[in-house]
């Protein structure tokens, strides 16, 4: 059985081609590797009542390990309910760590390039799982010599997800 994303290489009249297959081959199945895969991820968020995720930038996009939880979470009949469509996995906190190298606010050049953050609510919606945000930005300001003016930017962008970290950990009034 094929797991995951294989990358298959045939040839044919003396030509080759490369294949790349999503997720396995028989996605559908409920035996499938994928459709496992899918019920674990869902059993783990059911199980929870927070759930952390890490989201970086990559390429401009979510990193293909995030995507990929994603495509395996919107299942119907195990997160979305097939009859009504609707999300079966609400009631429960997503909180985000998101982090980013470069800087993507108003007015700036690449206004508008990150891909990853806008994108999660909108992929998760069909779930009802609602994340929220904690964000870094100017992550590469202190090793990126090009980026040496916007250190304080930088650092400021961090402080203030650190703040919003530590209230999230505040202790609970008895
Ligand atoms: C493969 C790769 C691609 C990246 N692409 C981008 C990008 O498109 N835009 C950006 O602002 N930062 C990009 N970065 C920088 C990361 O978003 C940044 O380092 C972020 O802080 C990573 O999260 P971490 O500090 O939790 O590892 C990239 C980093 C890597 C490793």
């Amino acid at each position: 059985m094929l797991q995951h994303c294989c990358y298959l290489q045939s040839s044919c009249k003396g030509r080759r081609y490369a294949h790349l297959l999503h997720i396995d081959s028989s996605i559908q199945g409920e035996l499938s590797v994928s459709r496992s895969l899918t019920k674990q991820f869902v059993e783990e968020v059911l199980a929870a009542d927070t759930i952390l995720l890490g989201l970086p930038l990559y390429n401009f996009g979510p990193p293909s390990s995030v995507k990929s939880w994603v495509d395996h979470l919107v299942a119907p009949g195990l997160s979305v309910d097939p009859a009504t469509m609707t999300g079966m996995l609400g009631g429960r906190d997503l909180l985000v760590l998101a982090a980013r190298g470069g800087g993507y606010a108003p007015g700036t050049p690449r206004e508008g390039w990150d891909h990853a953050e806008p994108w999660l609510p909108h992929a998760l919606s069909l779930t009802a799982l609602e994340p929220r945000f904690i964000t870094a930005e100017l992550t590469l300001a202190d090793s990126n010599p090009q980026m040496a003016e916007l250190k304080p930017l930088a650092a400021e962008s961090l402080a203030a997800a650190q703040r919003e970290i530590d209230v999230q950990w505040a202790p609970i009034a008895a």
